[in-house]
């Protein structure tokens, strides 16, 4: 268990609450038809939803986790940890002037859109203060072990994020003058994307989850030559999509050729991580495998359907037409199903670690698993995954009305999820005399005692 790490991040439990509440947001809206699909995918109701997803709910829970697993990952401690407050702030009151904003621009309320570039300076600001923490803190470990490389690369993505994203902020709300055609700005929003999408949170994930997986099915940590492989494929991918991107945008021509390059690169770099995974299932030594690692397979699974389904939506010409579909599987079955899955252990393990850590080794204590009832919490896992593949199908046939139905399961899975979260952080299911015994103080909801 020590390889967890003995400290606590304090605010990541608070960083999950947020970001929690941010995804139940976002498929309330889902929901009741507010934004993709009911309305066009480029418009401003669509890119709330898209915001509140990749930022409030995907970023937030991200920051938070990497706060945490950044240390375990390089064996040293943070650079600072009394940063992960005002950059939790930052994040959020940058998404809500950002949010703000993009209403102001579709006219549903009688605001300034200059909320977009305040919003986007906020929110570089709360990035900043997250990736110049986890930066000096790599720095200082150098010589990096492979899967804290990726994280690595990773923050560098979320820079280039941010930037591309405060362009577009200052261009939609008529700060700089349109300096190029709409087809260039169109090419632009796919860079932006693919940055966030893929390189900041697919690629971080990829990282942590070659540290995490080898942890919980007791697995010897993956070959190192081979994750270095899996993160040239993917840097390059990032390399040819982020700077060979920014270039065709700026001369105007060939981003076609460079998105496909992107492409091929992108599925490469996902065949090898498939290799590198599979090779950790193979060599692990806990047969049973836990529920978080049963729906981290879920999770992969849905990977593995975003490159079928893109393989054959390129193939039939329909890329374009369907890529609501495409990146509703990519945020939803493959990120946030990781995420979910992830956090059903990581909750439970830090809140031991609270409230168990301190006196262990003095008076019996329960085991993590203790603190969880893995069957009552699996059936809201398997109705949130066979909800978001659903949803996706219906995305793909145009059925709104019968993707708002797969939303509302997703949203009550969801709900059930959290419950057995809210569950185990309260302790409710440890037995009698083990719960708080002699010195241990029951946790906080929402902030853990460091
Ligand atoms: C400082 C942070 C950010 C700002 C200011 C920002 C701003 C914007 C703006 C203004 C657009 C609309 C572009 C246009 O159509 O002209 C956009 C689109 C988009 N952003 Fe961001 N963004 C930020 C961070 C992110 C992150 C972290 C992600 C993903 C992880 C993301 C994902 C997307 C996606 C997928 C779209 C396309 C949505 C669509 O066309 O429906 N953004 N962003």
């Amino acid at each position: 268990m020590a390889m967890m790490g003995g400290n606590l991040s304090r605010w990541t439990i608070s960083y999950f609450a947020v970001a929690i509440a941010w995804l139940l947001a976002a498929e309330v809206l889902m929901v009741v038809g507010f934004g993709a699909p009911s309305a066009d995918v480029a418009s401003p109701d669509t890119l709330v939803l898209v915001h509140v997803v990749c930022i409030g709910w995907l970023s937030m829970a991200l920051c938070g986790a990497l706060f945490q697993f950044v240390p375990v990952l390089i064996a040293k401690p943070l650079f600072s940890e009394r940063w992960t407050l005002p950059a939790l702030l930052l994040l959020n009151a940058g998404l809500m002037a950002l949010l703000a904003g993009f209403l102001a621009l579709g006219g549903r309320i009688p605001w300034s859109v200059s909320l977009l570039p305040v919003g986007a300076i906020v929110l570089v600001a709360g990035f900043a203060a997250v990736s110049i923490n986890l930066g000096l803190t790599l720095w200082r470990a150098r010589p990096l072990p492979a899967p804290a490389r990726f994280v690595a690369v990773g923050v560098a993505c979320v820079c280039a994020t941010a930037a591309i994203g405060t362009v577009f902020a200052l261009a939609r709300s008529g700060r700089i003058a349109e300096p190029l055609g709409a087809d260039a700005l169109a090419s632009g929003v796919s860079i932006h994307a693919i940055a966030g999408l893929g390189g900041w949170l697919t690629l971080t994930a990829m990282g942590v989850s070659y540290r995490l997986l080898a942890m919980f099915m007791l697995a010897p940590d993956a070959d190192a030559r081979k994750i270095r492989a899996t993160l040239l494929a993917g840097a390059g991918t990032m390399a040819i999509a982020i700077a060979g991107g920014v270039f065709a945008v700026v001369a105007e021509g060939g981003i076609d050729a460079v998105l496909a390059l992107a492409a091929v690169a992108g599925l490469m770099t996902l065949g090898l991580y498939g290799r590198d995974v599979i090779a950790l299932f193979r060599g692990r030594k806990r047969r049973s495998l836990e529920l978080n690692i049963r729906m981290t397979v879920l999770s992969l699974v849905s990977l593995a359907a975003v490159v079928l389904l893109g393989g054959l939506l390129a193939a039939t010409g329909s890329f374009v037409r369907h890529i609501g579909a495409f990146a509703f599987l990519v945020a939803f079955g493959w990120l946030s199903g990781l995420i979910l899955a992830k956090l059903y252990k990581i909750v439970a393990f830090l809140t031991w670690l609270e409230v168990y850590g301190p006196v262990m080794g003095r008076t019996a204590t329960p085991r993590v698993q203790d603190l969880v009832v893995e069957r009552r919490a699996s059936k809201w896992f398997f109705i949130y995954f066979l909800a978001v593949w659903a949803a996706t199908a219906m995305l793909l046939v145009d059925a709104t009305l019968a993707f708002r139905t797969a939303a509302l399961a997703m949203t009550i899975a969801t709900a059930g999820i959290v419950h057995e979260l809210a569950r185990a952080r309260r302790l409710l299911d440890v037995a009698g005399a083990l719960r708080l015994p002699a010195g241990a103080i029951a946790p906080r909801l929402m902030s853990s005692r460091t």
